[in-house]
């Protein structure tokens, strides 16, 4: 008998599927019509048919004044949304100036240290057209923030505004780490920015509870969707815990997914993952409004399978990648550039990604139809067998007290560096191929020429954080950070101090440090 093939989750793949496999498959249950519970086939009606998704690419390097460059590009080149990376530094809650930032300072991300390089970050770019998501979450009030102080010096109001942030903290302790506060800390800060966002921007995506970080860490398709839905049970439960209705927060849940090559399991992990969250909001947490059923999600192909190898092999893994997050339904993508491998993309590369969503959005007819895969023999029996294996590894970390707890026990991580141990054995033993890397490689690699960071950026940047702290009222800063403090230590929703303390040209690591004066900063637990 023919070894069964198995999928990147370890399910079984048959050779062939046919009638039989869907004999008892109940289309009305399992299906529904696209926009209507549970959602197997999209959130909206129409899908693409209606509007394309939004293509969003990453972007962000150097100081705010080279990111705002980078932004016009890719607006005058199309891109539908922004997206901004922000340097380490300012993901940990820390200032360009501190010791521990030397060396990072606009390395990874654009450096932001206060309002004053918000504000150049988004000169030009009417926010009450764009909608921006920022890559930041233990920090993340303080950026977002700063985002609504700088949309109201151009008189955009709060109710207007629309994007996400990230502020998906327990990924962060799981995989990434760029978390500040102990668990309940971070909890009870995203609670306070669930109520904060209510009231005053309500049409703003208050988390994008994040999977591809922990795929790209080794999880599989079912662990990524599994631990992601755990965690946003978490989420859901300790906003409710704090006092606010589900049906209050949960339409403005978002969630960030990965896409890999293997685009026929990408397709049924992203259906199976639709349709659990309707399940789970509905049934669970007694969710009534469709929208707090609808699971809205953000697509970046897999940068963990770009080779550094014969880079330009990388445009076609992302262009496949991408078509599966398309057929999958998603409702953001970002396309990675196929030499991000090597260094920060060039801006060729950066423009080839962002035309590769064009080609599949305006040159294929992926478009004219909304989830093209539907009652497919393979694809509906793939999306039962995620599904079912997934709900099965939900249990298993709600058996073990819930995401958090799950998480100090070292549950997740050790799941998921199991799985890229796995990976990494096949790829040794060439019983996974890796085009241009274990196959077909060539005795002599190209000559590449990477984009290089202005080495002056630390220095200009730390410049700027001495004329602003000069510049400032020093006396206003420390008693609104003092307010900051007390709400921490209360229970008053932080984000009114913090907000005051900030237009008041507070820095984003001074805020962190006062909330690090009441909370403590988290120290890992060591799993092994
Ligand atoms: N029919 C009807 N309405 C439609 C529609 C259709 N076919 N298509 C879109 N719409 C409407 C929507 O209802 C929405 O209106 P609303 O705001 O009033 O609800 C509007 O048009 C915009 O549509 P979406 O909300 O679907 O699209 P967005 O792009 O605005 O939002 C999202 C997508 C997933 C909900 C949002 O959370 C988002 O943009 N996320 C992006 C996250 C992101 O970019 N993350 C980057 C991470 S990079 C990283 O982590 C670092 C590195 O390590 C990888």
């Amino acid at each position: 008998m023919e070894p069964v093939a198995r999928s990147e989750s370890g399910l079984p793949i048959k050779p062939l599927y046919d009638g039989w496999d869907l004999a008892e498959f109940d289309a009305d249950a399992r299906l529904g019509a696209p926009g209507r519970y549970p959602f197997t086939r999209g959130v909206y009606p129409t899908m693409y048919t209606g509007r394309p998704w939004t293509m969003r690419q990453y972007a962000g390097f150097g100081t705010a004044k080279e990111s705002n460059e980078r932004y016009h590009e890719l607006v005058n080149a199309g891109t539908g949304g922004l997206s901004v990376a922000f340097d380490l530094p300012t993901q940990m809650g820390h200032d360009s100036d501190e010791a521990v930032a030397q060396g990072e300072v606009g390395k990874v991300g654009v450096a932001i240290d206060s309002l004053d390089d918000m504000r150049t970050l988004f000169q030009g770019l009417p926010l009450d057209k764009v909608s921006t998501s920022m890559t930041i979450n233990a920090p993340a009030s303080t950026l977002l923030l700063m985002y609504q102080l700088v949309a109201a010096e151009q008189g955009v109001s709060g109710s207007r505004l629309t994007g996400t942030i990230q502020n998906d903290v327990l990924k962060e302790y799981i995989a990434r780490g760029t978390y500040i506060f102990p668990p309940k800390q971070s909890l009870r800060l995203i609670s306070d920015i669930f109520a904060y966002c209510h009231r005053e921007l309500p049409r703003w995506n208050t988390i994008s509870i994040s999977g591809y970080h922990m795929a790209e860490a080794g999880a599989t398709p079912v662990q990524e969707i599994a631990f992601t839905l755990a965690n946003a049970k978490e989420y859901v439960r300790t906003a409710i815990a704090a006092g606010l209705d589900v049906d209050d927060f949960a339409p403005r849940l978002s969630f960030f997914f990965v896409a890999r090559t293997t685009l026929l399991e990408e397709v049924a992990k992203f259906r199976a993952a639709r349709r659990m969250w309707a399940r789970i909001m509905r049934d669970e947490f007694g969710a009534k409004n469709p929208k707090s059923q609808m699971l809205r999600f953000h697509t970046q192909t897999a940068g963990v399978q770009l080779t550094a190898q014969q880079p330009e092999v990388n445009l076609v893994r992302v262009a496949l990648q991408g078509l599966g997050a398309v057929l999958g339904g998603t409702q953001s993508l970002h396309t990675n550039s196929y030499d991000e491998a090597i260094a920060l993309p060039t801006q060729k590369a950066a423009r080839l990604a962002l035309r590769t969503q064009q080609v599949i959005a305006y040159e294929t007819d992926v478009t004219r139809t909304v989830d093209p895969f539907a009652g497919s023999y393979v694809v509906e029996s793939m999306t039962d067998d995620i599904e079912a294996a997934a709900m099965e590894l939900i249990q298993a970390v709600e058996d073990r007290g819930g995401a958090v707890a799950a998480i100090e026990q070292g549950f997740q991580k050790s799941e998921i560096e199991r799985s890229a141990y796995r990976v990494a054995l096949e790829i040794d033993h060439q019983e996974r191929t890796v085009v241009g890397v274990n196959k077909y490689a060539l005795d002599e690699e190209e000559p590449y020429e990477p984009l290089r960071v202005d080495p002056r950026i630390e220095a200009e940047q730390c410049e700027r954080l001495a004329l602003l702290r000069k510049e400032r009222d020093g006396d206003a800063v420390e008693r609104a950070l003092d307010d900051l403090r007390t709400a921490a230590r209360g229970s008053d929703n932080v984000l009114f101090p913090m907000r005051e303390a900030l237009r008041h040209r507070a820095t984003g690591g001074e805020v962190a440090h006062a909330l690090r004066d009441v909370w403590g900063a988290h120290v890992p637990v060591d799993t092994f």
